[in-house]
């Protein structure tokens, strides 16, 4: 049974809050009078953006997505201060390593699957309760273009983002049953600290970095708060991503990989 939310105004939990895309979100939702929960391993970082989203409308703290432990107290922190309700957990949280797979030291494949895989999962098994006693809840996972299709030099990076992909699809359909909608959102390249690490590689030259947070701040804000019946679970973000997954369902997967050998040449 649902327990009826004790505030009016909806609440969303995002991760990754302190900087790039979490942050756009997290101000983008606080601007249009929802309560945020601003987490990042950042913690004083994610503790300043709440700040300047005003008194009483945000709660903040430190996380690690990849700690169990963290999120627990996190979620009740979030929860009590949200007025028992979680309608958005986002799932933002990512990191990157660039660079020839064999060069990039084994760690930093381990970290990539630790936040970007494994945080997401251990968010949605977390947050699962807050969720179900939240009327019309939802997971929304930050999936990348890169899930299109296998890219050179961030194939570890693009194979989490493969995961997200999967996870995603199938979580959405256990969770209907409890009325929980799980969805991405596919950003191509967006102007971030992100993309500091990824600049120089041959795929963000060839295509260059056009998207900004704000961009992709406003498909999650679409995402969330679309009234479609009929609805989707992948939402891309730029033209660039949109075009790349239509050209793919159709194209032969032998004319995709000559593609995508192109722009990463
Ligand atoms: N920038 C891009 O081009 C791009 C494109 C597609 C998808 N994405 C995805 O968007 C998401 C946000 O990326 P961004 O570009 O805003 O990057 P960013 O580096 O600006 O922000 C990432 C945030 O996550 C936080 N973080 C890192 N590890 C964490 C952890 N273990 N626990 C909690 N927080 C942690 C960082 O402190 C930072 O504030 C990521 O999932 C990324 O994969 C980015």
């Amino acid at each position: 049974m649902r327990a009826a939310s004790t505030q009016g105004r909806p609440a969303i939990f995002v991760t990754g809050a302190a900087s790039g895309i979490g942050r756009a979100c997290a101000e983008l939702f606080a601007r249009r009078g929802w309560f945020v929960g601003l987490y990042d391993i950042n913690a004083p970082g994610a503790d300043a953006v709440a700040a300047s989203l005003g008194q009483g409308n945000a709660v903040s703290g430190g996380l690690d997505v990849s700690d169990p432990a963290a999120w627990q107290s996190a979620l009740a922190a979030f929860w009590e201060r949200s007025g028992n309700r979680l309608d958005v957990l986002l799932n933002n949280a990512g990191i990157l390593s660039t660079g020839s797979f064999e060069a990039v030291p084994l760690s930093r494949h381990d970290a990539m699957l630790a936040v970007n895989v494994r945080g997401m999962i251990t968010g949605c098994h977390s947050a699962f309760p807050y969720l179900q006693r939240t009327p019309r809840a939802q997971v929304i996972n930050m999936a990348s273009a890169t899930a299109i299709y296998g890219q050179p030099e961030l194939a570890t990076y693009s194979a989490t983002k493969f995961a997200v992909r999967g996870f995603t699809e199938g979580l959405d359909l256990e969770w209907n049953r409890f009325g929980i909608r799980v969805s991405a959102v596919w950003p191509s390249f967006v102007r971030t600290a992100m993309a500091d690490d990824f600049r120089h590689i041959s795929s963000a030259r060839s295509l260059g970095i056009r998207l900004t947070p704000a961009d992709v701040a406003s498909t999650v804000w679409t995402c969330a708060t679309t009234t479609r019946r009929l609805r989707k679970t992948h939402w891309m973000v730029g033209l660039q991503a949109a075009v790349l997954s239509l050209a793919t369902r159709f194209a032969p997967s032998a004319l995709t990989r000559w593609v995508v050998r192109l722009i990463a040449k």
